[in-house]
């Protein structure tokens, strides 16, 4: 059996920094075609990755994606939607609007939902396809109240997503979600800026408190090519009895079995 990805066709959106770039990076090292999106385009792009600008908060986004990609490439084989982010100020429920719920769950939620729909006929019809959804361990357990409705967004992610793989196991696509804890990401350094502003503690401290309210026992945050590692496994043909999984990369975070 061929287990190599060579020549498939991968989409990774919010593929130019942290997490999402790291997947990207490694997916074009195993061979793939990728297409990244994002709202601005990197200065660099050394992987020559194929570059599509777009906000994923405006629901006409997705569409617009899906035909750029099978216009230029013909086919998609690989989708993984990891730009997310969390929009909300701290303060707890009653600081949020309905603006910045509406907003959370443009990007941590439909834009996923829109993106799928707009790519799957494709796949259905090829009889083969994976989709990897980005989530946060924050969706399983939640850890601050700064989190609260960008997390329950990546909740919907994580039902949405088994009942997707259900639906779609016997037409030859397989969904599954990764759910990262603490990531060394400008979203995660922006996240900490903001605690320590919100909090009116040194950034160091915030760090430290970060650190502490999630309590990974193996004491630090992940690289994001250490995200990207299971990505790669998850959508090769070696993971191809493995879906409708929510997979934590959390350094043992997560307090429960
Ligand atoms: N870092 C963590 O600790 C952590 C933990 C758990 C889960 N996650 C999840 O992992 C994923 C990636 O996070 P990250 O930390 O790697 O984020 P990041 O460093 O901020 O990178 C986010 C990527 O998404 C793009 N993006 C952001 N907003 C967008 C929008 N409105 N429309 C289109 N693209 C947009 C960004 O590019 P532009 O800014 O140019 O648009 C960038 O390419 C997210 O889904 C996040 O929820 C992260």
């Amino acid at each position: 059996m061929d287990n190599s990805l060579k020549g498939r066709v991968a989409l990774v959106t919010g593929g130019t920094k942290g997490i999402g770039k790291a997947i990207a990076d490694r997916l074009s090292s195993e061979g793939c075609k990728v297409v990244v999106t994002a709202r601005t385009e990197p200065k660099e792009n050394p992987n020559g990755h194929y570059f599509i600008a777009s906000d994923l908060t405006q629901p006409e986004s997705a569409e617009s994606i899906a035909k750029e990609i099978l216009t230029t490439f013909g086919r998609i084989d690989i989708i993984v939607n990891n730009a997310g982010a969390n929009l909300s100020p701290g303060g707890g429920f009653s600081t949020l609007s309905d603006e910045h719920w509406i907003t959370d769950w443009q990007l941590n939620f439909l834009s996923v939902v829109r993106i799928n729909k707009a790519l799957l006929p494709v796949m259905i019809e090829q009889k083969s396809g994976v989709i990897i959804n980005i989530s946060t361990g924050a969706a399983k357990q939640p850890i601050w109240e700064m989190t609260m409705s960008y997390s329950s967004a990546k909740a919907a992610l994580n039902i949405y997503s088994k009942a997707l793989a259900n639906e779609l196991g016997a037409k030859g696509v397989r969904v599954n979600v990764v759910s990262p804890g603490v990531v060394k990401t400008p979203l995660m350094l922006e996240f900490i800026e903001n605690l320590a502003k919100s909090s009116n503690i040194k950034v160091d401290d915030a760090f430290k408190a970060v650190m502490d309210k999630v309590g990974a026992p193996l004491g630090r945050m992940a690289d994001p090519e250490e995200i990207a590692n299971l990505v790669a496994f998850l959508v090769s043909p070696e993971a191809k009895y493995i879906t409708g999984i929510n997979y934590s990369v959390d350094g043992g975070a997560l307090p429960v079995v």
